[in-house]
């Protein structure tokens, strides 16, 4: 059953942002397999992830991500069954927080700063989305989004 998980996190030491692009290759290799697609979005501090597939493999892959050592603090926004991707052909898109802007997180969320932990599943899909929709506009790699900083648009 196609599903939907969304979920929030805190990067440990063992994650500098260097090691994230390691992360990343490791995760959509991982993902192209196993019919897995979405987005991930860093500030440093805070991750943001979006992952839609069955949902016994999600279940499965939150499992490994729970006992990941490089975050902690995972907090479950959302796992719930749906009838479409919204990041078909994206194995793991990726946006380094600090190119969204701050409207976005105002629109989606009460703060300024991107808190993935004040965020409702709603609010963390939109805001996923939006970036996502930005993303289109400018470099899009089936599998591959490699998407680092996106220009301020209005
Ligand atoms: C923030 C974050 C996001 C991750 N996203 C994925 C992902 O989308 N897919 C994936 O297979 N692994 C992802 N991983 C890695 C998994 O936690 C795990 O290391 C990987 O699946 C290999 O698991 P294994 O060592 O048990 O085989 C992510 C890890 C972190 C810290």
């Amino acid at each position: 059953m196609l599903s939907r998980l969304i979920y929030a996190s805190v990067a440990t030491e063992a994650l500098n942002p260097e090691k994230v692009q390691t992360l990343l290759a490791q995760a959509r290799n991982h993902n192209e397999r196993h019919d897995i697609t979405g987005m991930l979005i860093f500030n440093s501090r805070c991750f943001l992830q979006v992952l839609e597939g069955d949902r016994e493999a999600l279940n499965e892959l939150y499992g490994r991500l729970t006992h990941d050592t490089r975050h902690r603090r995972l907090l479950l926004l959302g796992f719930e069954a749906i009838d479409e991707r919204q990041f078909p052909g994206w194995s793991m898109g990726f946006a380094a927080a600090d190119a969204l802007q701050r409207t976005q997180y105002l629109r989606f969320g009460a703060t300024s700063e991107f808190d993935p932990y004040r965020l409702t599943g709603p609010a963390a899909l939109g805001l996923l989305m939006n970036w996502g929709r930005t993303a289109k506009s400018a470099e899009r790699v089936k599998g591959q989004a490699t998407l680092q900083k996106v220009a301020a648009t209005g």
